[in-house]
């Protein structure tokens, strides 16, 4: 383990990285190890290379552009839960009849930092406060499990939705072991497996790769369109192959009311004979964090947020609404077959966005320093950039309050995207599902409460109500529950039967 004998120190000077091995001296024979087959595992002649097209294409690619370019969702391509009702029973139907032949797999993204959360461990772990203090990955997991009861008991063939969870160096280890130790949530193990996506190391605006500490690169996620590269590196698409997947529903771990496998979803894109397809929510407020759906230059892409002016994000056609209004709501669906093309042929095409972001580093002298601006950029590819390739794409557009409430941030006062208003959300569509099933609520002095929550103390706290998905999946199979009876809050349905929690607090 000699930087100089193994070709180290000549691979990284050629590569304009030499300072990497600055402190080697200062370093303990471990660190040293590690550093030695961290640099030894990196190809930093593609690195740069990553560095120099990102850099080119970010500066070349100026805000006023990409707002000409932009055009939105054409009416065609579009389904809309709202819009197209007389077509759902079918979608969901086909949906249904894919999922019992096993040709529906199911893809998290859960390789995230969670920074914005703010806690040390991967997000699916969060418990957001419900009163059963399910996780999102025990939500997701037990959506799966019921869907496959659904669909088996259509046909009474059994059948199997396989849950690839792409996990990345940092959430690995903790994402498998709360897993085990959770025993799948009651799913067959052999049928969640677990990938992991790369690593790209942080660098400065000159291209110098980011030491976080003497004997350590300043590593982040690729992004998580990083799944590409994993899916082929990883065996993912090979496995798929040998499990007869031929359709993917693709979507990130935030998601509290995501619908894992949305069967009217599916068949609604495998019915439109689509190689690929994202659902969005309505966008009503320009400045709400969501990418949009559009074509630019003709071609669908998610455009960012944070890629558009005001005045794009502000327009509106002629009925009044955003005209950029398709909100990414991060669930996608790819046919096995452009999956399989994207990993073969399109994914070196794709270009990594450009994140300026404030790094901690270790100056020269080995002193770290947090700066206060930013001074370096991450590297990362996303997931929906492969839109493009798409010769068949459908947008899928679905409602808010019953599909769309991710958990980005801490909880603070009037917070947007927290705990609270994950738990209120989730409560809130539950609670909605009762009143449909014909079942009401009463409050301690056995009135009625209204079944639009009012305003109370400035505050519109909803009924504490808690469906377990391994009861209903979308609000089906309640009415035997409770139609025609009254609760108190707070109401929790699960596969033991309707109990009420006379509680205080959420
Ligand atoms: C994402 C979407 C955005 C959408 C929003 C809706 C992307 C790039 N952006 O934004 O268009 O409007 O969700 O909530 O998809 N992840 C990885 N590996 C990584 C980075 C992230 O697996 O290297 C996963 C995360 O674990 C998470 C998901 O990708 O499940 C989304 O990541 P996040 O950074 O939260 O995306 P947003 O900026 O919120």
């Amino acid at each position: 383990m000699d930087p100089n004998t193994s070709g180290l120190v000549q691979k990284l000077a050629e590569a304009g990285q030499p300072h990497l091995l600055q402190f080697w001296k200062e370093l303990s024979p471990e660190d040293q190890q590690e550093l030695f087959q961290e640099l030894q595992g990196i190809d930093f002649l593609e690195i740069n290379g990553f560095f120099k097209s990102a850099m080119e294409t970010s500066s070349s690619t100026r805000h006023e552009k990409m707002d000409g370019r932009m055009e939105p969702v054409p009416r065609d391509v579009l389904g809309s839960v709202t819009r197209d009702r007389e077509s759902l029973k079918d979608w969901e139907v086909k949906g249904l009849d894919c999922i019992s032949q096993s040709k529906v797999a199911v893809l998290l993204l859960a390789g995230g930092q969670g920074t914005r959360l703010g806690v040390s461990y991967p997000k699916g772990m969060y418990d957001v406060g419900l009163p059963s203090h399910k996780t999102l990955f025990q939500i997701q997991a037990e959506r799966i499990l019921k869907l496959q009861q659904l669909a088996e008991q259509k046909t009474t063939v059994k059948c199997c939705v396989p849950w690839y969870i792409m996990t990345s160096g940092r959430t690995m280890e903790s994402t498998k072991d709360f897993f085990s130790q959770h025993k799948y949530f009651g799913l067959d193990k052999n049928n969640v497996i677990f990938f992991q996506q790369g690593m790209l190391p942080a660098m400065d605006y000159n291209g110098k790769i980011i030491l976080e500490s003497k004997g350590k690169l300043s590593m982040a996620p690729d992004g998580n369109g990083g799944l590409y590269r994993a899916l082929g590196n990883q065996g993912i698409l090979d496995d798929m192959h040998r499990r007869g997947v031929e359709f993917i529903h693709v979507y990130c771990v935030d998601n509290i009311l995501v619908k894992v496998a949305d069967p009217t979803f599916i068949g609604f894109c495998v019915q439109k004979g689509a190689d690929c397809g994202a659902k969005v929510v309505e966008k009503t407020n320009p400045t709400e964090a969501v990418g949009v759906v559009c074509k630019v230059d003709g071609r669908y892409q998610v455009v960012e947020y944070s890629e558009i002016t005001l005045a794009t994000a502000e327009k509106r056609s002629s009925d009044g609404r955003l005209m950029f209004n398709a909100g990414n709501v991060a669930n996608h669906f790819f046919s096995f077959s452009f999956l399989r093309d994207v990993v073969q042929k399109y994914e070196p095409q794709l270009q990594h966005h450009v994140a300026q972001k404030k790094i901690p580093f270790v100056d020269g002298q080995g002193h770290l320093i947090k700066p206060e601006k930013p001074n370096g950029i991450k590297m990362e590819k996303f997931v929906f950039d492969i839109f493009q390739f798409a010769k068949t794409f459908v947008v899928y557009e679905v409602l808010r309050e019953d599909e769309f409430s991710p958990l980005k941030n801490a909880d603070t006062q009037d917070g947007k995207d927290t705990p609270t208003t994950a738990r209120h959300a989730l409560m809130s569509l539950h609670h909605r599902w009762v009143l449909n099933a014909g079942g009401h609520f009463i409050d301690e002095n056995g009135r009625r409460v209204p079944a639009i929550p009012s305003l109370k103390d400035g505050t519109d706290l909803p009924i504490k109500c808690e469906i377990s998905p391994l009861v209903s999946y979308a609000g089906e199979g309640l009415e035997e529950l409770v139609k025609g009876r009254e609760f108190q809050a707070t109401l929790m349905i699960d596969e033991r039967g309707v109990h009420e929690l006379v509680k205080n607090g959420v």
